[in-house]
């Protein structure tokens, strides 16, 4: 007789193709019993309860498409100038009927904008992603077989490791919309540790919200420096969430509100503050973005006040020492927020829905490379930019947002047009 190594190597492919059919399913069906995936509300701690048999369960949740309008404008160069912007050159392709002004811009993306993910993991590993909505699916069900090859293991750990978390600006933007969806449960375990990132500081008010939210730093804040992996017996990630949504953006604003007890009112009378968010050669982490004619510049608006019944308020957040509780309490009565644009406009986060919100945008003439906004004038060269995330909180956070572009000088600085000022404060 004589061999045939064809049809033996056929029998020998079909015999490892149905095997691994078999591991699969196998898989399946363990996984499928060891896990556990509740579509729903993620608001309700109540409705979830951790079951001991399952190595991973996650609350999922899928928000709604949503709009951001455009901003409003007060005279035509501020909308000349966002037109020919490299924001609206690259969103105003996702406005429904093509219709900008009327509709705003479509954001319907599931990943990056509709699915909001809370992950409970049994002996999770976490291996240093960035918390986002890219967090890849696998990784969010990472886990340590010995527990022995993991540096530091605890107990139980939330992931809150968004990058630059520890300051101000990028807790409310980056930390702010994981915690909407997920505050509830840091009392649920009040011993669990915080991760997040290891920064140049420690902002204070980070410091003091995290305080509020049952987590002081030296019982359960780990500042995780990167590089080496964190194992926990329990692993809670809320990183696969949206950055941007209004859904979250509002929880998370309530939630500031209710930590810190401020009195909360519908009246809306009792809402006089007109802040101005005042940039220094001091208080700037970054130099440039100075208004150099700030003395008038602060006498009109001290004067528009005085005729309309507002408290003006000078804002330097370098002079504050006080309890970030009244930070919240001071811009949860704001009416008005004006300032150039900086992080710490980000204080919006605790003023209310239709609150007045008006952005200096610095910008440098006849270059392309402007100091916030990105390429203006090549609209070959489109980039998503940074410049714009005020905005886009601002509209996230339903308040009405005024655009006040302004050509910066050489080393970045700029004097306000006061008679556009005037002119915006009449529209307003
Ligand atoms: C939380 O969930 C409950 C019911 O599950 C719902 O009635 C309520 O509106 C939700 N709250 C928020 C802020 O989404
Ligand atoms: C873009 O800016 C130029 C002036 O720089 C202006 O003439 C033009 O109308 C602007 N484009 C739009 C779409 O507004
Ligand atoms: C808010 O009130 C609660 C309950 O009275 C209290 O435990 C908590 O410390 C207060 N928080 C702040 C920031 O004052
Ligand atoms: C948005 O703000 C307006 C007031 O400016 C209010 O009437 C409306 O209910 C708000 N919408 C949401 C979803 O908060
Ligand atoms: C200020 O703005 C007004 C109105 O847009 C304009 O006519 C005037 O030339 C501007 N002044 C300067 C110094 O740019």
């Amino acid at each position: 007789m004589y061999c045939r190594p064809i049809r033996l190597v056929k029998i020998g492919l079909l015999i490892l193709c149905f095997s691994i059919c078999l591991y699969e399913i196998s898989i399946f069906f363990y996984k499928s019993k060891r896990t556990d995936i509740i579509s729903g509300k993620t608001n309700s701690t109540e409705q979830f309860s951790l079951k001991p048999s399952k190595e991973y369960q996650e609350i999922f949740e899928k928000l709604s498409p949503f709009t951001v309008h455009l901003p409003k404008f007060f005279d035509e160069e501020a909308k000349n100038w966002f037109y020919n912007c490299t924001y609206y050159k690259i969103n105003s392709k996702k406005c429904p009927e093509k219709n900008c002004e009327k509709n705003g811009v479509l954001f319907n993306d599931p990943k990056e904008h509709l699915d909001v993910y809370l992950a409970f993991v049994r002996n999770g590993l976490y291996t240093n992603e960035d918390c986002g909505y890219n967090y890849d699916n696998e990784a969010m069900r990472r886990v340590f077989e010995n527990e022995k090859d993991i540096p530091t293991v605890y107990e139980t750990a939330f992931i809150y490791t968004v990058p630059d978390g520890w300051a101000f600006q990028h807790f409310l933007d980056g930390i702010g919309p994981k915690l909407s969806h997920s505050f509830t449960f840091l009392n649920k375990y009040p011993d669990a540790k915080v991760v997040i990132l290891r920064g140049s500081r420690f902002d204070r008010s980070v410091k003091e919200i995290w305080e509020m939210l049952g987590v002081p730093e030296f019982s359960r804040i780990i500042h995780h420096s990167g590089g080496s992996r964190i194992g926990a017996r329990l692993l809670i990630n809320p990183c696969r969430t949206p950055g941007i949504h209004p859904h979250l953006w509002h929880n998370a604003r309530k939630m500031y509100w209710s930590i810190s007890n401020i009195s909360q009112t519908n009246d809306q009378s009792k809402r006089k503050n007109f802040i101005y968010i005042q940039r220094t050669s001091t208080n700037a982490a970054n130099g440039a973005r100075l208004i150099l004619n700030d003395e008038s510049f602060i006498n009109l608006l001290k004067k528009h006040c005085e005729t309309n019944s507002l408290n003006f308020i000078q804002y330097d957040h370098s002079k504050d020492s006080n309890h970030i509780k009244y930070r919240i309490e001071l811009f949860y009565n704001a009416r008005y927020i004006i300032g150039v644009h900086s992080g710490a406009l980000s204080n919006m986060n605790f003023a209310q829905s239709g609150t007045t919100l008006i952005e200096i945008m610095p910008y440098r003439s006849g270059t392309s490379s402007l100091p916030m906004t990105c390429s203006m004038f090549n609209p070959l060269d489109i980039k998503a930019c940074a410049g714009y995330i005020l905005y886009t909180q601002s509209q996230l956070l339903n308040q009405t947002y005024w655009i006040l572009p302004t050509v910066v000088n050489n080393d970045g600085n700029m004097n306000v047009n006061l008679s556009r000022v005037e002119n915006l404060l009449q529209q307003v």
